[in-house]
């Protein structure tokens, strides 16, 4: 527990000034606001891609879907920790850099802008989490209009239907297979708490879900010149 605290800590965070430093490298012209933000997105893809594969593993080893306890399940709490840290610091840093360029920046660090940064949490951790992050990537280069951009789009409503939503059914299933039950008959054999943790789960991502669609709409049904307009 407390060395993969300790490696995480010092992962994620390295891992961004990395990123930054090869970002500088590779693309001099780039401000530091769009390094900080490309970094950070880099830096969620690799813990989104640790977490899939670690996810995969736990589903693949576990028999007992009650009682089985997979160590990485566990251990993995410890990789989140430090990463959920992390990633509200640089969400902090990409909304003080986004006000600064908007002319509306407090004292970098300063108590103001820790209070702005937060009072606009919930909506920066919906965006920044589901739509800034994945579905707008590519739209400050003014490739909107690309087929990477569509494909992208495609995936990202596909992974996260069968990653956020389709998880709940199949926790199901995979209990009632177990049991010998029907699976409506879940909802009504586990423990009163469990649907409703499980409710409070998938809400937020039946909600994220909503927007992605209708984020998708727009970018998919609208012509070119609809765009321009
Ligand atoms: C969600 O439901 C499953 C049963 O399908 C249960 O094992 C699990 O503990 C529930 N989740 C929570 C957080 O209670």
């Amino acid at each position: 527990m407390w060395r993969t605290l300790a490696l995480a800590s010092a992962f994620f965070p390295g891992l961004f000034a990395l990123c930054i430093r090869l970002l500088r490298w590779a693309a001099p012209g780039w401000s530091l606001k769009d390094r900080i933000l490309l970094s950070g997105r880099l830096v969620s893809t690799v813990q989104a891609t640790m977490a899939t594969v670690s996810g995969i593993m736990v589903v693949l080893n576990c028999k007992d879907v009650v009682y089985d306890r997979h160590w990485l399940a566990v251990e993995y709490v410890w990789v989140l920790v430090p990463y959920m840290t992390y990633d509200i610091y640089v969400m902090y840093l990409c909304h003080w850099h986004k006000s600064r360029e908007r002319g509306v920046a407090e004292k970098k660090h300063s108590l103001p802008s820790v209070r702005s940064f937060l009072l606009q949490e919930r909506l920066m951790v919906t965006h920044h989490l589901f739509i800034l992050v994945v579905l707008t990537p590519v739209t400050q280069l003014k490739m909107q209009d690309t087929l990477l951009h569509k494909v992208n789009g495609i995936l990202i409503l596909v992974t996260f239907f069968l990653c956020r939503i389709l998880l709940f059914p199949f926790m199901y299933a995979a209990y009632a297979r177990q049991v010998g039950i029907p699976v409506y008959m879940v909802p009504f054999r586990i423990p009163l708490h469990c649907n409703i943790a499980n409710a409070s789960l998938i809400a937020p991502q039946l909600y994220w879900f909503r927007l992605i669609c209708r984020k998708a709409v727009r970018l998919y049904g609208s012509s070119p010149a609809d765009k321009s307009r």
